[in-house]
């Protein structure tokens, strides 16, 4: 029976994807990957095209979701390919989606999942997890996300961080995600929430990849200015 299968590929470096997910690449007839414009490339392709053998004939189809808080034009585009995803498993082919990191995390995946599995209750769909970017960073850095009775909040930074200084009097480790650009705003919520001095604080840059930059100081070492202006960052901080 053909099968959509949503694949974590992890955060860039193709050594962290799972046995599971090689085989589930490998069986596919169609190889489906998200990217923000037609000319941009995806990221989740990149980190599997080692894998991908020309003389298979594996179709590869880049889907456009664009970069946009607009719930129309997201909602349009998700409808879009998840009408083109259920047409290539109805055409026989097993089908499989690449995301970065986790399918459950901020990930396309889960609305494409929903639709489909509403439209097509029958579908034989599933998922196989990747490596998160949040424990990639913190096996790089060597920091623990949580210990003991240690709670943890995840925080996407571009959307309203007004509860921010309310989390951080709650939370022993803060881990921000979706986008570097907030990360100076971010700062300041902190500093201005008592969070104290002494905490750690660490940025991950492009993990993964031959860009990646990786910087560990204390919330208290930050000064003013732009910490990263990268979209795929993250920042750990974390009381000690
Ligand atoms: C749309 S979310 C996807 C999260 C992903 N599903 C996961 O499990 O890590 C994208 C955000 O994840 C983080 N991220 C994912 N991969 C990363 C990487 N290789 N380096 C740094 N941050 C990464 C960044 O915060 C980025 O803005």
């Amino acid at each position: 029976m053909p099968e959509l299968i949503g694949i974590g590929v992890g955060p860039g470096d193709p050594e962290l994807l799972t046995v599971k997910a090689v085989n589930a690449i490998h069986n596919a007839d169609v190889i489906m990957c998200p990217a923000s414009k037609e000319d941009r490339p995806s990221i989740a392709l990149s980190v599997v095209s080692s894998l991908i053998e020309k003389s298979k004939n594996q179709e590869i189809i880049r889907l456009i979701f664009p970069m946009t808080k607009d719930k129309e034009l997201l909602e349009a585009a998700w409808k879009k390919n998840a009408y083109i995803m259920a047409e290539k498993v109805l055409e026989g082919k097993n089908v499989v989606y690449l995301t970065v990191g986790d399918p459950y995390l901020y990930s396309t995946w889960m609305y494409m999942h929903k639709e489909i599995k509403r439209n097509h209750p029958a579908m034989k769909i599933s998922a196989i997890p990747g490596i998160v970017s949040i424990f990639t960073f913190a096996s790089k850095v060597g920091i623990s996300i949580a210990e003991g009775a240690e709670k943890v909040s995840i925080i996407p930074s571009c959307y309203d961080l007004s509860t921010v200084k309310e989390i951080a009097k709650n939370s022993e480790t803060m881990v921000f995600l979706k986008d570097g650009r907030y990360f100076d705003q971010v700062v300041d919520l902190l500093k201005e929430s008592g969070f104290p001095d002494n905490s750690v604080f660490a940025i991950g840059q492009d993990l993964g990849t031959e860009n990646e930059i990786i910087r560990k100081l204390t919330l208290g070492e930050v000064t003013d200015g732009t910490l990263t202006t990268k979209y795929f960052s993250i920042l750990v901080v974390k009381r000690v």
